[in-house]
């Protein structure tokens, strides 16, 4: 075994490796061969969606130890999705170094990831696949629907909340009443944001046992799942079984296709694009690109009847059967052979499940929404493509030609949203126009922030209107909502033609056709592009110089460049 090379050394090597880990009270015979589980925490009081991992890690080295493996916890860096300025993802990558770096460099022989908040899930299965020993995930769990003023709520009504604050509908002490009623209990958002869909993405490439992704965090059913996780992680180690044995290319389109009937986020595709980047020596095993995802999604309709797509939470889609019973219903499209960590495929995995709720999980036949998943769109304004999500847009702005209103980033855009002004002038904004916003992505900004979903003018609110066609290169939160065209490559700062758009530019959206066209002749966006500079991003020191220098576009997974593949778990060279 791995740890051995530590632990099983004789003479002074053997001393230093055992003799410090002894301060901790363990016995000698714990060094003895036992297969040592690595449990990668992110608990973090500042990602308040994993601040209850101190606990659920217990449960998991209970079962560890029962197993008769030997459990180690160690800290890797936590991204707290609404605390981290200026975005999360611009430290995603980093967390993932910290992760694979803390995984080869140390003495163990599996892993076990605690995952909850948004990048804390990616950032960790990138970094264990690029050293690909046996791993294990167990998420948080989902937060309880929030409760106020008689109804539920969710991170999805935050956006709501913010109109009506907005436009004086909702004064200053129901909005922090709010506050409280929405994040009511332990766990990360209780919708299908990018956090349930990373969960989810991480049960359907088989990585954790089933039920891992819905299961409430408060739920005590959580910490058995724990338990179980940390008796399997010590087989896994037994077994020899590795991400790169599960991670195939069927175990990929099988998360494409239940994200897609889920309704999960737009962010789901760059995070697992840069999952699929990991494996392999050059990253190319597994050969993902953003075609799959439209191609896979077309198929499958919408089955689950959760914000923001719908109306439910995710501790809804636990009582209705979990992940397990939605899965079954897509059996007919998936893999069922695909092989997940528990040693059963996933189509043996939901045999027995069962739908307890046709309203929360709607069957092949009579699907909650026929259109599902991400649509990748194609045209002038994103020669490398762009995404929008149809069964949270508008379906009447699914086909939409309007001016376009632009803003050079996001300070101009928070600079003049609500100047009057912009109603004025030659190209006046209403309803129809189309909000175009610059510079938010991976190197823009930098880091790719969830800004996608501008809250539309004040006067089109006051109109009664909830919705206008918005394009950027940035991201959108996975509890957003709208019709929004997000990920735009090559983006603006590296001088894409979303750069070269100008106020009172025709812009078609076309998602039945897959088409972004700008209506601007090949000539005139050669003549601007002349004219382009690019944007002076500065950073001249530091991680985010490195960040800008390495980062590659959204259509690629926003991975840095030198990260592709796996560099193995062999470390050569000892300590002292
Ligand atoms: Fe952590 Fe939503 S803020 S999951
Ligand atoms: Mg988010």
């Amino acid at each position: 075994m791995r740890s051995q090379e530590w632990f099983g050394r004789t003479g002074k090597d053997g001393f230093i490796y055992r003799a410090w880990m002894k301060n901790q009270g363990f016995p000698h015979h714990e060094f003895e061969g036992k297969p040592v589980i690595g449990i990668c925490n992110t608990w973090s009081e500042l990602t308040p969606c994993n601040a209850h991992f101190r606990e659920l890690a217990e449960s998991i080295k209970r079962g560890v130890w029962e197993a008769g493996g030997f459990p180690l916890e160690f800290p890797v860096m936590s991204l707290g999705e609404c605390q981290i300025k200026p975005t999360a993802m611009l430290f995603r990558n980093l967390a993932s170094m910290d992760v694979e770096e803390s995984i080869r460099g140390n003495s163990i022989d599996g892993v076990i990831l605690m995952c909850g908040c948004d990048k804390t899930t990616p950032s960790l299965v990138m970094g264990a696949c690029s050293v690909d020993i046996p791993t294990m995930v167990v998420s948080g769990g989902p937060m309880l629907a929030g409760r106020f003023q008689g109804r539920k709520i969710g991170t999805s009504d935050l956006w709501r909340f913010a109109e009506d604050y907005k436009m004086g509908k909702m004064t200053q002490a129901e909005f922090i009443a709010a506050e409280a009623s929405m994040a009511r209990s332990q766990g990360h958002c209780a919708v299908m944001g990018t956090a349930s869909t990373m969960a989810a993405m991480v049960e359907s490439l088989g990585l954790s046992l089933p039920d891992n992704a819905t299961i409430p965090a408060a739920d005590s059913r959580r910490k058995v799942l724990a338990h179980m996780t940390g008796m399997r992680a010590v087989e896994l180690v037994r077994e020899g079984l590795t991400p790169s044995k599960l991670l195939t290319r069927k175990a990929f389109e099988n998360a494409i296709m239940i994200n897609a009937a889920l309704g999960g986020s737009t962010n789901f595709i760059l995070h697992l694009m840069a999952i699929a980047g990991r494996l392999g020596t050059f990253g190319d095993d597994v050969n993902l690109s953003l075609d799959d995802f439209d191609r896979l999604s077309a198929q499958i309709p919408l089955l689950a009847n959760l914000q923001p797509s719908g109306e439910h939470f995710v501790e809804d889609l636990f009582y209705a059967g979990g992940l397990p019973a939605l899965i079954r219903e897509l059996l007919p499209h998936l893999h069922a052979d695909a092989l997940t960590v528990n040693g059963k495929t996933l189509g043996e995995n939901c045999s027995e499940a069962r739908c307890y709720d046709p309203e929360v999980i709607a069957t092949l036949d009579e699907p909650f929404k026929p259109n599902s998943g991400i649509a990748v769109l194609r045209g002038n304004l994103c020669p490398n493509g762009a995404v929008i999500k149809p069964s949270a847009a508008t379906p009447e702005l699914m086909q939409h030609t309007g001016r376009a209103v632009v803003f050079e980033d996001i300070d101009d855009y928070k600079k003049r949203i609500d100047d009057p002004a912009l109603s004025a002038g030659t190209f006046p904004l209403d309803a129809s126009c189309v909000l175009v916003l610059k510079n938010v992505g991976p190197r823009g900004y930098p880091g790719m922030p969830e800004v996608g979903n501008m809250t539309l003018p004040a006067s089109i609110l006051a109109q009664g209107v909830h919705d206008m066609v918005r394009i950027s290169d940035g991201r959108m939160s996975g509890t957003g909502f709208g019709t929004v065209v997000l990920h735009v490559s090559p983006e603006s700062a590296v001088g894409g033609n979303l750069a070269l758009v100008q106020n009172g530019d025709l812009i078609t959206l076309d998602v039945p056709n897959r088409s972004l066209h700008l209506h601007v002749s090949d000539e005139d966006l050669a003549l601007r592009l002349a004219q382009f500079k690019p944007l002076e991003l500065g950073y001249e020191r530091g991680y985010v110089n490195l960040f800008i220098r390495h980062v590659t576009q959204a259509h690629e997974g926003a991975d840095f460049d030198f990260l592709r593949g796996s560099s193995g778990s062999v470390v050569k060279r000892d300590s002292h």
